[in-house]
């Protein structure tokens, strides 16, 4: 017998382990790895979905394919599943696919988990040295007519928007330079740039942040590098017509010590939180620093420029992330819940080093409950915008869903209006949550906010998902359309809305 690379691979399968995934809270109950590959033509519906209401809703989850080679392995490290609805006249039809990353396919082929824990190659079977460890799970974007699946910690994976077949890492004709890529690039709606950014980007925890201007027809046009105070978790962040806003947060990382301990990123209060604002015109020769409380971003809703002052309004907790990354350099500590800030810098007071900044800003809460996951109509980002959606958790509504491998989860979705201080909610039952909402313009000429929110609901008891369409601006009125998924899908983190004309111009 010849013992060929694929013969190789047939008789370590035979060897693989029974598929069990550990009895722990990112493995078992409603999140339990779903791992199903649908197709559901025409969703039951109730209600109307509106006839105006044309294009594809996406969403990355975190699916594991294989049991975790760790046990205590976090939800964040799963196998990217994407879910697409497709709507149109009034009816929609589902489509779910793992991407088929160069880890996705090892992994098949060897029925058995090769890669072990996040981010962390020490922690791999030897196999897969070397190999491209990304799992395309956190976000898809749509950008210069690519349909892409992002994962912070690797470079983005380029799908088929119609059938959700992966075609491959995309490396924008071969320029991009980092082997990570955000997960939260920005799109420019004046002039359909992508910014993008990348952390970590040599593969390795570093200190070196690479900036990346797309252009509307996906070439890299320019390409900057700026140094950050540490290597750490930097997982959104914030762009205006005129800025780049970041907030570092101790959140570290460190080749040595993950040789000895697998938690990739750890909580280090003493090296405290410095924020970076940088000028799109001048780049980063024009950095001002400012110093900060103790805090950690979690996601931006969005951010304007007046002058020389900038407003940034984002979610902010207290603490580091404890839920997926527990242990601390200063030993246990609780997790606090993000809540939405709206920060105002004076750029005249920043300093050109994050070591002698002492400047710090203005800080308000913008809304008394936690919450994240926000969206704001995507033709207003950068400029001052008056509607913001957010998913909240409001313990006066009834009881709360249990604690899922994230934390708390939302039980409610919630209307922030900055002018006319509206607020309204849609609390969609005792035991169900929702999801990032993602917001779909009515037409390319309505006002801002006057379109659908679009937000995939769990039902716990029922074992199964509800994809709800809401009027924007009157969320209290409940879904104009349920869509009925006759089973349970994973909970995802970030999507976004295709519309059905770039879709019919493929
Ligand atoms: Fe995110």
């Amino acid at each position: 017998m010849t013992l060929t690379p694929e013969r190789t691979d047939e008789l370590a399968a035979l060897a693989a382990p029974r598929v069990t995934f550990p009895d722990t809270v990112a493995f078992r109950g409603f999140f339990a790895p779903v791992r199903i590959e649908a197709d559901v033509h025409d969703l039951e519906v109730e209600g109307e979905i509106p006839r105006d209401l044309d294009g594809a809703f996406y969403r990355a989850a975190a699916d594991a394919q294989y049991p975790p080679s760790h046990a205590d392995d976090i939800y964040i490290n799963g196998d990217g599943m994407i879910t697409m609805v497709r709507i149109a006249d009034g009816h929609a039809d589902l489509k779910t696919r793992f991407v088929r990353t160069e880890r996705f396919t090892r992994e098949r082929a060897a029925r058995r988990s090769l890669f072990g824990a996040y981010r962390n190659p020490f922690t791999d079977d030897p196999s897969v040295a070397g190999i491209d460890d990304g799992n395309a799970n956190t976000a898809v974007v749509w950008h210069a007519g690519k349909l892409l699946a992002l994962k912070e910690a690797a470079r983005p994976y380029e799908l088929d928007p119609v059938t959700l077949e992966t075609k491959g890492i995309y490396d924008f004709h071969g320029r991009l330079t980092s082997r990570t890529f955000t997960a939260h690039p920005k799109i420019d709606p004046e002039t359909g740039e992508m910014f993008a950014f990348a952390y970590n980007s040599s593969g390795r925890p570093d200190t070196d942040v690479v900036l990346f201007d797309i252009s509307a027809t996906g070439d890299i046009t320019q390409e900057q590098r700026f140094r950050a105070p540490y290597s750490s978790m930097m997982h959104d962040w914030l762009v205006t017509r005129d800025h780049l806003i970041f907030t570092f947060s101790p959140m570290v990382c460190d080749w040595e010590r993950m040789k000895d301990e697998p938690q990739y990123f750890m909580w280090d209060p003493p090296k405290g939180t410095h924020v970076a604002v940088i000028p799109r015109d001048e780049g980063v020769a024009g950095i001002r620093w400012f110093s900060s409380d103790l805090v950690m971003e979690t996601h931006s809703l969005n951010a304007w420029s007046h002058g020389n002052t900038v407003t940034a309004d984002h979610f902010i907790a207290d603490s580091g992330w404890f839920s997926q990354f527990p242990k601390t350099t200063v030993g246990p500590l609780r997790e606090a819940p993000p809540f939405a800030h709206r920060w105002t810098l004076d750029l005249s007071k920043g300093s050109d080093s994050w070591d002698n900044a002492t400047a710090t800003y203005d800080k308000t809460r913008l809304f008394d409950h936690p919450g994240d996951m926000p969206r704001v109509d995507p033709r207003i980002l950068m400029s001052k915008n008056r509607h913001s959606w957010i998913g909240s958790l409001d313990l006066g509504l009834g009881p709360m869903p249990d604690f899922g491998p994230m934390g708390p989860p939302f039980n409610c979705l919630v209307h922030l209006d900055d002018e006319a201080g509206v607020r309204t909610r849609y609390y969609p039952g005792a035991d169900s949550a929702p999801e990032e909402p993602v917001f779909v313009p009515k037409g390319p000429d309505a006002a801002e906010g006057e379109g659908y929110l679009i937000s995939v609901v769990s039902r716990r008891l029922l074992n199964r998902n509800d994809i709800v369409i809401l009027d924007a601006l009157d969320l209290g009125a409940g879904p104009l359309a349920t869509l009925k998924v006759p089973f349970r899908l994973r909970y995802a983190f970030h999507g976004t809305w295709v519309p059905g004309s770039d879709l019919q111009r493929l």
